[in-house]
């Protein structure tokens, strides 16, 4: 039984769930509470690492940059050469994480493949770790405790409480198995009670979980990998891929035929692509709460 079920005059259109309006709230929410800290002399700060001229990372680094000068957030970006050595980039970590000025540190990925990416993440000063992605953020995480939690999955989550989707008990699958998105996405659901199936590259038969799915999540970066026969009638759909195709913006599913199944689902782009962003800036502000509540 899916969670909705519009379909009986068999017309029923899905609803969009839009990511950039529930961001464009929250963002509007976030430079309220920057306004207060400011008033309070507190200037939110957050840094972001650049390493190399990859140009999709450039342009999440702008699009992050920009994001931060709306809300009032302080932002800087250390572009850093392709070929810089691990130790110092690790240096440049530690300076960040000792500047009193810096709240929040980005380090944009993916790394250069000579960078030792756990060892980057790792030296990330846990208070100052907006992303979630030092093992100790994330092993609060799968506890269920509070702390700073990567932003993808965590404006996911926001948009399935802005669009009153229920979680409990649900059946959930997760296509996508990586540390930025898919694990941390299995532990919030997981937290929320719902019965959680994630699926990779070594899965045998994709089909045979999606289908099962009440809420289908997918992120792996495979435009088209998701067709209309893989989801359940009356399934809410939320496509965190970003891929371009011939120019254009497209997620990993084929969302004109999808969409004749699905309930609820996220258009690419404007649906967890700015929440995405909202939630770094969430993020930021929480590590400065995080560190006067200290
Ligand atoms: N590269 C792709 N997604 C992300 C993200 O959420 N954070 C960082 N730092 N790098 C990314």
């Amino acid at each position: 039984m899916a969670i909705f079920n519009f379909f009986d005059d068999g017309k029923r259109e899905p609803i969009l769930m839009s990511g950039k309006k529930v961001a464009e709230e929250i963002k509007k929410r976030v430079a309220e509470e920057v306004q207060e800290l400011k008033k309070q002399g507190i200037t939110p700060g957050l840094a972001v690492i650049l390493v190399g001229k990859d140009p999709a990372s450039e342009t999440y680094v702008k699009m992050k940059s920009k994001a931060c000068k709306e809300v009032g957030i302080f932002s800087f970006v250390h572009r850093l050469p392709s070929g810089i050595r691990t130790e110092d980039l690790l240096e440049v970590i530690d300076m960040l994480n000792t500047s009193p000025k810096i709240h929040g540190i980005l380090v944009q990925l993916p790394l250069p493949s000579h960078i030792d990416t756990n060892q980057v993440l790792e030296r990330v000063a846990i208070e100052k770790d907006v992303d979630g992605f030092h093992p100790y953020n994330m092993g609060r995480l799968v506890e269920g405790l509070d702390g700073l939690v990567p932003c993808t999955p965590l404006g996911v989550m926001e948009l399935f409480k802005a669009y009153k989707i229920p979680l409990e008990g649900q059946d959930v699958c997760i296509v996508g198995a990586s540390n930025i998105v898919g694990k941390p996405m299995w532990a919030l659901m997981l937290n929320s009670n719902a019965t959680v199936d994630i699926c990779h590259i070594y899965t045998r038969d994709l089909k045979e979980h999606t289908r099962r799915a009440d809420i289908l999540i997918v992120g792996v970066g495979k435009p088209g990998l998701i067709t209309e026969d893989m989801v359940k009638d009356g399934a809410v759909v939320v496509d965190i891929g970003i891929n371009r195709v011939n120019g254009k913006i497209v997620g990993d599913v084929d969302f004109d035929r999808v969409k004749r199944r699905a309930s609820y689902i996220t258009p690419v782009p404007g649906g967890v692509g700015p929440m995405t962003i909202a939630m770094l800036l969430q993020n930021t502000v929480k590590a400065v709460k995080m560190k006067k509540a200290r």
